[in-house]
């Protein structure tokens, strides 16, 4: 038995390696230059201000990169029933929509309490936009860039509901 678990330590030793190289080819898969990146995360840093989290005190930022170069931020907005909060990253495409803007490159989302991606509900919506979307934050350290199809696997798409253009 003792045979088995040594090639048992090794075919685990194995996986291990060959996921941390997935995740190292993810860092590689930058869409925005490390200045754009690092731009785009600022515009969702100067936003955060206006932030209102009177309950979580967890204030976060958005910035959206759209096709025609502009940037359309937005904040999370609390409320004294829970539920009807909105992250960031919501509030940010809801103002892009509004605006007529759906062409959307990339995301960046930014809190200065720490490292922050995404929430699930907000994966779902950015994924509604398109798979390439490339998403930004900071994760232990680092500047990230993964696109939103990465973030979100087997997503439930717009394909699936036969979407009108
Ligand atoms: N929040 C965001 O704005 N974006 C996320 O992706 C995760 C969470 C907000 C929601 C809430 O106002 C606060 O952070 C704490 O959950």
């Amino acid at each position: 038995m003792q045979i088995y678990e040594d090639y048992s330590a090794i075919i685990k030793a194995v996986f291990l390696w060959a996921d941390n190289n997935k995740v190292q080819e993810h860092n590689l898969m930058s869409t925005l230059s490390s200045t754009d990146a690092q731009a785009l995360l600022s515009a969702a840093e100067q936003v955060i201000q206006n932030a209102y989290e009177p309950y979580s005190h967890y204030p976060v930022g958005a910035a959206i990169l759209l096709g025609d170069n502009s940037v359309v931020t937005g904040v999370n907005v609390e409320n004294a029933a829970y539920p009807s909060g909105i992250c960031a990253e919501r509030v940010a495409i809801g103002n892009a929509v509004s605006q007529g803007k759906k062409d959307f490159k990339a995301i960046a989302v930014y809190s200065p309490k720490g490292d922050i991606s995404p929430c699930g509900m907000c994966r779902q919506t950015i994924s509604e936009f398109g798979p390439d979307i490339t998403l930004v934050f900071k994760w232990q350290g680092e500047i990230r860039q993964l696109p939103i199809s990465e973030l979100l696997p087997f997503s439930f798409s717009n394909e699936t509901m036969g979407k009108d253009n």
